[in-house]
């Protein structure tokens, strides 16, 4: 039995020595250690072995295929080796990798988040509010009578019930003061919606940014500091700051905020940038009476109010020349902000 086992061995590793490839070497480990292979066949033979030896050769073949697994595993390591040496034969792993395409901020993102960060270091915080508007939020509370233009079915989007998309951001002044007592410092980014011609400076859909200071005392020096900062930080310390005097209905007095830029290879020149003003006693009414109290006593709290278009900011800040690039998505266009 023993001569069996060590014929059986060295038949074993010299086939296992021998292979060329995985391949060959899987068939070599079936002949073996199959079910029906050599070694398997010798373990059955056990059988027969005299008692008394039973242990010597027991530990015989125990050795034989502790060999033979031994050889089978080694091999496979070198077989693998060799196969992945051939595949990279002639690549340069040291190459460097073809860069993936990253994506970028949105020009709109860029802007929005650039402008809440200015506010934010003045103390503002950030407000939300639903772009499915009534007509109070929307429009009566703000002072804005039921003949004025912006109600018209022409130029605002209503809905059968009676809502409508909200024309501007400024309807969460009222629904943050319905919400919160004074003093109040909000700003508040979001869509709003017009039902205006589609050219090169109108969309139905615009971002606005608006903004909302309440206080015992605040004064319209206030508004002129914080909106000439806010502007200087965006655009630049050089820049001018005018206020033009304007009429909004929610606040009074009013003003168009333009801003002197010098667009390269022309002279600088005006562009209108916000509105703003001094928040109109009649809404601190509108809210003490939704409000059911008189947190907002227009003889007790003074505020400021402004609101912009982010689309139209963006526009001026990188010279863009038609806003229906920044609903397009074309890459072209967006990876020159990446
Ligand atoms: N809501 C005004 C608009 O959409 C902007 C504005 C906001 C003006 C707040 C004054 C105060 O044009």
């Amino acid at each position: 039995m023993n001569e069996r086992i060590a014929a059986a061995e060295a038949e074993a590793l010299e086939r296992i020595a021998s292979a060329v490839d995985e391949r060959a070497l899987e068939e070599a480990r079936v002949a073996v250690t199959g079910r029906k292979g050599s070694m398997s066949l010798l373990a059955a033979a056990m059988k027969d072995v005299p008692k008394e030896d039973k242990a010597a050769v027991g530990q015989r073949l125990h050795d034989a295929r502790e060999a033979v697994a031994r050889a089978l595993c080694e091999k496979q390591e070198r077989l693998r080796a060799e196969a992945d040496r051939k595949a990279l034969a002639g690549i340069d792993v040291t190459l460097p990798a073809r860069a993936l395409p990253v994506g970028s901020l949105h020009p709109l993102t860029l802007i929005r988040d650039r402008a809440i960060e200015i506010l934010r270091r003045l103390g503002f915080a950030l407000a939300d509010g639903p772009e499915i508007e009534d007509e109070f939020h929307c429009f009566d509370a703000l002072n804005t009578p039921a003949d004025h233009p912006a109600r018209n079915e022409k130029d605002t989007f209503y809905f059968d019930s009676g809502k409508l998309l909200r024309t501007h951001t400024s309807s969460v002044q009222v629904r943050a003061m319905e919400s919160s007592p004074p003093p109040l410092r909000i700003v508040v980014p979001g869509s709003a919606y017009r039902r205006d011609e589609i050219d090169a400076t109108h969309l139905s859909v615009f971002n606005q940014l608006e903004g909302l200071y309440v206080d015992g005392d605040v004064s319209l020096p206030d508004l002129k500091g914080t909106l000439e900062f806010f502007f200087r930080e965006l655009f630049g310390g050089h820049i001018e700051v005018r206020f033009r005097p304007h009429f909004f209905p929610f606040t009074e007095p009013s003003f168009e905020i333009d801003v002197k830029l010098g667009v390269p290879g022309r002279e600088p020149r005006w562009i209108e940038v916000a509105g703003c003003g001094m928040v109109d006693p009649a809404v601190f009414d509108a809210v003490c009476r939704s409000r059911n109290d008189r947190a907002y006593d227009p003889d007790r709290v003074t505020g400021f109010a402004f609101g912009m278009g982010l689309d139209r900011l963006a526009m001026i800040r990188w010279g863009i020349r038609d806003i229906r690039a920044l609903v397009e998505n074309d890459t072209r266009f967006l990876a020159q902000f990446a």
